[in-house]
């Protein structure tokens, strides 16, 4: 065994504005893959993660929602926990950027950053939306594409010629939040100069740490020369404030990669584990980067100088993945193959997708394609008909002589193809080259298979002279199942757990090479299904946008309030909306937004506190029938508990209406 590595894994922050979807996956997968099998080698390993949840895209959702964006970014980090958790992505921690453990590192890295000198200012011009009072990036601003005339066009780029500009040579330019008609305005911006740090870039891009395509892509960016990196944002921004620059905040992208180094800290400081240690120049601990191909800039150019400059170490290594296709092409929501995590859990289990990458994904950066047909027959060919097949069709047998596993290896060359794959397989794992690995399993799980084709334990268990014989044909093919399933443990923790308990005994990496024999074995139970092609129909049937949805330019208040997020039926039924009386309706003491109501709900009485103060005289509600949702977990607020929440609509102010249903609705009845 090698000497015990001291590794620290993080994978890319997710912004905390939407679901994780299959595609993100690729990279959490990989990563879990690789921290578990580090693991199993002995190795000490920590894995840790956080949502990123700064910059404008969570303001602005959080705004359309009606929440702050705290609210939002508690609400979405759950979601992804549970998503994770689900598909045993298994993180030590999962932290978020908006964490005093990272407003601190973010402020002390920025002012070692300046007080070395690599800070300037510069007075920039920007788009600017005068209605919504917010700096727009290219993103938030459409019109005409000044080269071919076609409309609806992003701010930098025509996806219909291809042509890329600055927003202001858009014609007719128009903010997507407002409609309004940009104008420009001037502000002063904090930039981090990188091409001071190009010496030391030119020597870490090729230092080992990086991919081969990678360095090289990174070689072609110093020899265009960097450019200086706008690192402020004006406010109204969700994030930071800038040391001594007030109304300054830091771009997201500048505290995203330091939440690796705050989650970690989050993790040792309730750990009681030094975490300086682990981010001094000069640690003998490893630290490992795993990243989508999209952010390598971030990580490989902009985040070595920040940490060096502050006097942090640099990574080991950037593990960077491709991009995932879907059938070929790229994931849509008109097709359904723009797959949320949740969607595909809904139907299917984790195991096959993690099985799926495995044996697709390689060291390189090349994209990889979920092609749903091969899906369905590899995983059911590899796992169901190989791996599974080896146990299921010998294990009764073991059972019928006795139940114990023999001590003698029927077929001692075939077994040391077993064991002699080992390290090889190990080897593959650590490079990162699983799908290598995978073909090296399933080689193996072919050689057991012909084995037992060959040997025939179904016949030989009716020749009562050939008791003994089928126990030790039986006793190898489960010593070859043993060895097939620790080999993949990394990849199915779950079937490995299973076939624990089947095996009666651990699936350590070195147990692989050593004969179980003289070994009582548990009950076979199936442990793993075939997939059905219906439930792959069904995750795409079900992650298929309907187009009658959100008309594409909604007019009237539609414009102001765009449809929310698609959501899945079963999420709404989980809503219980029902009739109630409003029996009584009185004003707060000290509340200058809430009403009291005292909700009859057909026998159960509700107290709710609403915020439609501005929009009514509580006199004029007692009696009303109205909706509420009477399955919301009470929430404590200043006032009192509030039981449930009453529908209605509008804007706000005096503009809020609540609703009621037709004549001959009930008290209690259920509202679909
Ligand atoms: N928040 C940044 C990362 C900050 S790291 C300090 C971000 N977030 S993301 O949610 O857009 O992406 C998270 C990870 O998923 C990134 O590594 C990204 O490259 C990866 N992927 C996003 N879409 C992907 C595919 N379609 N395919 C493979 N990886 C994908 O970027
Ligand atoms: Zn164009």
């Amino acid at each position: 065994m090698t000497e015990r590595r001291d590794i620290l894994v993080t994978n890319a922050l997710p912004y905390a504005n939407g679901p994780i979807h299959l595609g993100h996956l690729v990279g959490y997968i990989q990563a879990d893959i690789w921290v578990r099998f580090q693991r199993m080698r002995g190795h000490n390993v920590f894995f840790v993660c956080a949502d990123d949840a700064h910059g404008t895209a969570i303001m602005l959702r959080a705004e359309q929602l009606g929440v702050t964006p705290e609210e939002q970014i508690a609400r979405i980090k759950e979601d992804h926990e549970r998503d994770f958790a689900d598909f045993r992505v298994n993180f030590d921690n999962f932290h978020t950027t908006h964490s005093p453990e990272n407003k601190e590192l973010a402020e002390y890295i920025y002012k070692q950053l300046d007080a070395n000198g690599h800070i300037k200012k510069r007075t920039i011009t920007q788009a600017y939306d005068p209605e919504k009072q917010l700096f727009l990036s290219d993103r938030y601003i459409r019109g005409t594409c000044p080269r071919c005339k076609a409309a609806d066009q992003y701010g930098d780029n025509c996806e219909v010629c291809g042509a890329t500009y600055t927003p202001d040579q858009l014609i007719d330019p128009k903010s997507v939040l407002s409609g309004a008609t940009p104008v420009s305005r001037e502000s002063e911006h904090l930039f981090l100069a990188l091409g001071e740090f190009t010496d030391f870039l030119r020597e870490w891009t090729r230092a080992g740490h990086l991919q081969p395509e990678v360095a090289n892509k990174l070689q072609e960016w110093l020899d265009a020369g960097l450019q200086e990196w706008d690192i402020s944002r004006d406010a109204p921004y969700f994030g930071f404030e800038i040391p001594g620059h007030p109304g300054k905040y830091f771009y997201v992208w500048l505290d995203a990669p330091i939440g690796y180094i705050a989650s970690f800290k989050h993790y040792c400081d309730n750990q009681g584990i030094d975490w300086q240690e682990w981010w001094k120049p000069g640690s003998t601990t490893e630290l490992h980067h795993f990243i989508g191909k999209d952010i390598i800039n971030f990580h490989a150019l902009f985040w070595p100088c920040m940490l060096t400059s502050a006097g942090f170490r640099t990574p080991t290594k950037i593990a960077v993945n491709g991009f995932l296709t879907v059938n070929g092409a790229k994931m849509s929501k008109s097709r359904g193959t723009f797959i949320d995590a949740r969607t595909y859990l809904n139907h299917l289990d984790p195991e096959y997708l993690r099985y799926y990458y495995a044996a697709k994904l390689s060291s390189s950066v090349d994209d990889l394609d979920l092609n749903l047909d091969d899906f369905v027959a590899r995983v059911n060919s590899d796992l169901v008909g190989k791996v599974i097949n080896i146990a299921s069709r010998t294990a009764k047998f073991i059972e019928k002589t006795g139940g114990k596993l023999s001590n003698e290896i029927e077929d001692p060359a075939l077994w040391e193809r077993f064991t002699g794959a080992s390290e090889r397989i190990a080897d593959h794992y650590d490079k990162r080259d699983f799908s290598r690995a995978m073909r090296d399993v399933m080689e193996l799980a072919d050689l057991a298979n012909e084995y037992v084709s060959r040997r025939e334990p179904w016949k030989m268990i009716k020749d009562e002279g050939q008791q003994e014989a089928t126990n030790q044909v039986c006793s190898l093919a489960l010593n070859m199942f043993r060895a097939i399933v620790t080999y993949l443990s990394p990849v199915l923790p779950a079937l490995a757990e299973k076939s624990r308990e089947f095996l009666n005994a651990d699936l350590p990496w070195q147990g692989a090479t050593k004969y179980l024999g003289d070994h009582e074995i548990g009950k076979f139970k199936p442990l793993m299904v075939r997939i059905e092609k219906e439930k792959v129909e069904a995750v795409v049937e079900a992650s298929k946008e309907s187009l009658q949805a959100a008309p594409a330019k909604p007019t009237g208040p539609l414009a102001d309030e765009p449809i929310a997020e698609e959501i899945e039926y079963a999420d709404f039924a989980k809503v219980d909306l029902r009739v109630a009386r409003i029996e009584k309706a009185e004003h707060v003491e000290g509340a200058d937004k809430l009403l009291r109501l005292t909700l009859d709900l057909g026998g159960e009485k509700r107290n709710v506190f609403a915020g439609i103060k501005s929009a009514y005289d509580p006199a004029k509600l007692e009696g009303k029938l109205t909706v509420m949702v009477a399955n919301l977990k009470p929430r404590k607020m200043k006032f009192g508990m509030s039981e449930g929440m009453v529908l209605a609509a509008g804007p706000g102010g005096k503009d809020i209406y609540v609703l009621e249903p037709d004549e001959g609705a009930q008290p209690g009845m259920r509202v679909m």
